[in-house]
């Protein structure tokens, strides 16, 4: 499997219960390599830019809320299939339907406030690093 690299959010919930460390944990000993990391603090607009794709959705405006009420740490995870292997070590959107052991069974509030983002597929992850991150912040 090729060595893919993917881009993961540690959402306001998250970072205001200092849950960085822990979930940073669950990544590592899964196999993934955090190759890039910031905390910033998103403005609603630029929130609903990242999230511009569920803009017709009913929770478009209170997940932009969110993700703008505190800081997040954007993060590159590098590894095989890490895509993939971010995604299952994640778990399920909505907590109730997460696999016990993954970060959102283990620590998402609910569907919304659900602790961490990742790509979804090679061409968004490749959108959403560098949505967040220059050239110059990525080691080869
Ligand atoms: S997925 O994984 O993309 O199929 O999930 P999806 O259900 O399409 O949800 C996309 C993102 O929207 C968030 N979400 C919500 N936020 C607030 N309220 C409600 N009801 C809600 N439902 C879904 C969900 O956490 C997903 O966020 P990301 O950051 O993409 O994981």
């Amino acid at each position: 499997m090729a060595t893919e690299r993917t881009l993961s959010i540690i959402k306001p919930d998250a970072t205001n219960r200092n849950l960085t460390g822990k979930i940073n944990a669950k990544f590592e000993d899964a196999g993934l390599r955090i190759v890039a990391q910031k905390r910033i603090h998103l403005s609603p607009a630029q929130a609903g830019k990242f999230y511009e794709v569920h803009a017709e959705r009913p929770f478009y405006g209170e997940l932009c809320e969110f993700m703008a009420s505190a800081p997040v740490v954007v993060q590159v995870l590098e590894g095989e299939g890490a895509i993939a292997k971010n995604r299952e070590v994640m778990g399920a959107t909505n907590p109730a339907d997460a696999a016990a052991g993954t970060i959102r069974a283990e620590f998402a509030l609910s569907v919304g406030e659900n602790s961490v983002h990742g790509s979804d597929a090679p061409e968004t992850a490749a959108n959403e690093i560098a949505f967040f991150f220059s050239g110059l912040e990525l080691v080869g």
